[in-house]
């Protein structure tokens, strides 16, 4: 989070407006509006840009593209009354305003006109500007949502009105907010329905079994370690994804190793990896030693914040995943899953990980995870099912069918 700011508002309502670092290091703008009684009436969160074409004093046309919001001032946004619905005011860098507003029609609200300000006087910005003031430009929107639904726009959204482009993308946007709790149930922008790249930026719906599942985007690879002293004591590649799954709705979340912080410590029978970001208070990996020459991930803990504003907790210490000898580090290229509990799973890619016996700071050579298939054929092959195995592939040979293979997957 590179801003955050509480200040209060008219109506003496409480607003939290924070500027966090996009997966794309832009920034993204995210607005709690809260009334008088500090309940939620508007929780809003996106990105945008803008480029603007303006006529110079020798009459030939400049563009300039606006890109920083970074300095980004909320003055008058407001949860509304009975006549007025709700609006969002932002103002940014010198001049730049943009104001929507929000009205009721129920069964849905609408997303009613984005209204941008720009202001030709600074000659920093618009040199040389032909006309010189403050220029304003509605557009009217009226985009239909369903009440109680937050509406979710990962694609580019473009507003083109009188040489004025502004783009917007990753949008999440809920107005009219009942009883103070953001929605879990989405509303998808038709440029997102009609996607395939689209992978869902916050939450999505769990996929009915009618429906193929939201492609995903899979999560950056990050290196995290753990220094005992001047010894790095514990190493960690991998790509994150977190699946929380509330009320039947999973929430997918892509950890983003440039913003999220690592501490840990080292034990000689229990290593500890604990990450944390904006949105994670903590998610922890528990290493421990067994038959004193092995090592696993023994316990996981986590306690996040989800978008709709609740705080979400888990922990299991009664694990048994990647394990491998100690003195070697566990390496797994394909996608994996720690299953933490029945609404709790993570998604690993390309892992390795070494929570003991790190030298120099370098990983030891690996223990394969291709090994756990064969750990896993092997014994159930050549002990309880044997038998089994065995007439299958008997029978097989006297009815002339080589379906011994389909007798293996059997079990
Ligand atoms: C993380 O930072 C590196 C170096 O600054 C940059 O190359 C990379 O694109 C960033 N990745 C993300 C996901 O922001
Ligand atoms: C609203 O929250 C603020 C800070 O969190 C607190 O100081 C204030 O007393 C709360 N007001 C109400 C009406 O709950
Ligand atoms: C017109 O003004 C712009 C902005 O000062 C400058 O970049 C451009 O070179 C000028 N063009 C001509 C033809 O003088
Ligand atoms: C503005 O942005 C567009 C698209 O990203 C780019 O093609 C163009 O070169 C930029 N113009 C300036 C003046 O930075
Ligand atoms: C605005 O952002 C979009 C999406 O990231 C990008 O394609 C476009 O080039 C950007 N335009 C400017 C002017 O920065
Ligand atoms: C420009 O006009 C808009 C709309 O009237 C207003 O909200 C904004 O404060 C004005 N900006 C400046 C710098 O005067
Ligand atoms: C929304 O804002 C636009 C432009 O400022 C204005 O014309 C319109 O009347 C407003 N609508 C409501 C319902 O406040
Ligand atoms: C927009 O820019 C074009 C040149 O790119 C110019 O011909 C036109 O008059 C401008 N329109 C407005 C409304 O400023
Ligand atoms: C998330 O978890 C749910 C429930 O366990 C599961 O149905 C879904 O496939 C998982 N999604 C991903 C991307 O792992
Ligand atoms: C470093 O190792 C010592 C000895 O095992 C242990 O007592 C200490 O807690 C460790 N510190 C960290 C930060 O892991
Ligand atoms: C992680 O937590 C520490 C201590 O609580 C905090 O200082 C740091 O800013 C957090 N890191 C991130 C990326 O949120
Ligand atoms: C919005 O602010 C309220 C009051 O401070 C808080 O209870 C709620 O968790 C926040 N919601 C989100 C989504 O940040």
């Amino acid at each position: 989070m590179v801003y955050f700011r509480l200040s209060p508002v008219s109506g003496s309502g409480l607003l939290l407006l924070c500027l966090v670092l996009g997966a794309d290091r832009s920034y993204a703008l995210e607005l709690n509006l809260t009334d008088s009684a500090n309940a939620t009436c508007l929780y809003a969160k996106w990105q945008m840009n803008f480029t603007i074409t303006y006529e110079t004093t020798n009459k030939t046309y400049r563009t300039v593209n606006i890109s920083d919001v970074s300095t980004v001032r909320d003055e008058g946004s407001t949860c509304g009354d009975d006549q007025n619905g709700p609006r969002i005011v932002i103002h940014f860098g010198s001049g730049f305003s943009w104001i929507v507003n929000f009205t009721k029609n129920a069964p849905d609200y609408l997303i009613d006109t984005i209204s941008f300000s720009y202001n030709t006087n600074d000659h920093t910005i618009f040199p040389d500007a032909e006309h010189k003031g403050n220029i304003t430009i509605d557009k009217r929107v009226a985009l239909k949502i369903p009440l109680n639904d937050i509406f979710r726009c990962k694609s580019l959204l473009t507003i083109e009105k009188n040489n004025v482009t502004q783009h917007f993308w990753n949008v999440l946007v809920q107005a009219f907010v009942q009883s103070g709790t953001v929605s879990t149930k989405e509303y998808l922008c038709d440029e997102d329905k009609h996607s395939t790249t689209v992978a869902p930026i916050i939450h999505t719906t769990v996929p009915s079994p009618t429906t193929t599942p939201t492609p995903t985007e899979k999560p950056k690879v990050g290196t995290y370690s753990v220094s005992n002293g001047s010894n790095t004591c514990l190493l960690a590649t991998m790509g994150l994804q977190l699946n929380v799954t509330q009320d039947k709705v999973s929430s997918i979340i892509n950890i983003n190793p440039n913003t999220t912080g690592v501490t840990g410590s080292c034990h000689p029978q229990t290593a500890q990896l604990r990450l944390n970001s904006s949105i994670i208070k903590y998610l922890d990996f528990v290493f421990a030693v067994k038959n004193e020459n092995r090592f696993y991930l023994k316990e996981v803990n986590v306690s996040m914040n989800l978008v709709n504003g609740s705080v979400f907790s888990i922990a299991n210490n009664n694990l048994s995943y990647w394990d491998a000898p100690l003195g070697s580090s566990y390496m797994c290229n394909k996608e994996q899953t720690v299953s933490v509990s029945g609404t709790f799973q993570i998604n690993t890619f390309d892992l390795r990980v070494q929570p003991f016996n790190v030298m120099e700071g370098k990983y030891s050579t690996a223990q394969d995870c291709s090994a756990d298939d064969d750990n896993f054929l092997v014994p159930i092959a050549v002990g309880a099912a044997l038998a089994g195995v065995l007439i299958l592939v008997l029978l097989a040979y006297f009815i002339g069918l080589k379906r011994h293979h389909a007798g293996y997957e059997q079990f």
